[in-house]
């Protein structure tokens, strides 16, 4: 088995924000001061991970590959994928298949942002995981919206429903899947849903039915952004910018995880920060560099 590999799901319509997604991707809008995509990316690199397949659609895929090449600058080998039409989240491990080469993956959703002490410390756990998957409930106010999680009287997971109309908990499905090297084989297994998509939570279910899916809980310590409509992209970029003055730090920042996991030299920092240099963002970097 080699090591865990990275997917971010990155295409899709993006229709619950039109116009604003009409001609550029959602996971390109702007969270406050950077765009969408180094959220989901900071956290793959936050579990260690340096290999990453981009999934988008083939239309959106030149602006990506400007905004993010090849992933060297940060110390990254970014592959691109096209997803032709948005039939479900599950045929990622379709398209990802070659790409993983046997390996076990962490799939995260190019428009989920997570934010929380303790993150780098949950992700390490369930990338440690060698057999079967994780995946992280988090308990939300409209759990009719996603996949929720059925428990039995123990607080034990024993199904997970997509959207459902009576939903059995508060406890939302996330956008963050560490699976093992056999999610490939699961999603052939899938046929389309009624909406027609292949579902992740059919694949999930897969595992969970086997006894070898862990759901951990999210706790409410924890940041699980929601960035789908206009008024919720304006909220998280609210969060975003409110968190990084208060604090003086940086939420979603590739060359510092970079900097930090030791994949990027000094002088390579210092070169990406004076590419910012008339920008708060590049004040911040080159203030590692000070730090050290
Ligand atoms: P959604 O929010 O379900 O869909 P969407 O992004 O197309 O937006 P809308 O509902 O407004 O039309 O998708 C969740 C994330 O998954 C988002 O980052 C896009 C991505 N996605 C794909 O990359 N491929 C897919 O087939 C689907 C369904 C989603």
């Amino acid at each position: 088995m080699g090591a865990r590999k990275g997917i971010i799901m990155a295409g899709g319509t993006g229709s619950r924000l039109f116009p604003i997604t009409g001609a550029v991707s959602k996971q390109l809008m702007p969270i406050y001061d950077k765009p969408m995509i180094y959220f989901p990316l900071s956290v793959l690199m936050l579990t260690g991970i340096r290999e990453i397949a981009m999934i988008t659609t083939p239309e959106d895929q030149p602006q990506f590959r400007r905004l993010l090449g090849d992933g060297a600058q940060w110390g990254l080998s970014l592959t691109y994928i096209p997803q032709p039409s948005p039939d479900g989240l599950a045929q990622a491990y379709l398209l990802a298949e070659d790409f993983l080469d046997g390996a076990p993956s962490a799939m995260v959703l190019g428009d989920n942002i997570f934010f929380g002490h303790g993150l780098p410390e949950l992700l390490t756990a369930a990338d440690t995981k060698d057999a079967g998957g994780t995946v992280f409930g988090y308990r939300v106010s409209d759990p009719e919206r996603y996949g929720v999680v059925a428990m039995d009287a123990k607080g034990a997971a024993v199904d997970i429903v997509e959207k459902p109309a009576k939903p059995p908990s508060n406890y939302a499905v996330t956008g963050l899947y560490f699976l093992d090297a056999s999610a490939p084989d699961r999603a052939r297994a899938i046929t389309p849903s009624e909406r027609g998509e292949l579902e992740i939570t059919t694949l999930l279910q897969s595992y969970l039915h086997e006894g070898t899916l862990s759901v951990q809980q999210m706790g409410r310590g924890y940041a699980w952004l929601d960035t789908g409509t206009h008024g919720s992209l304006l909220d998280a970029g609210n969060f975003v910018r409110t968190l990084q003055s208060r604090q003086g730090l940086q939420a979603g920042c590739p060359e510092e995880i970079a900097f930090e996991q030791g994949w990027i030299s000094p002088e390579a920092l210092h070169a990406l920060a004076m590419r910012y240099a008339k920008t708060d963002y590049g004040t911040y970097l080159l203030g590692l560099l000070a730090e050290g």
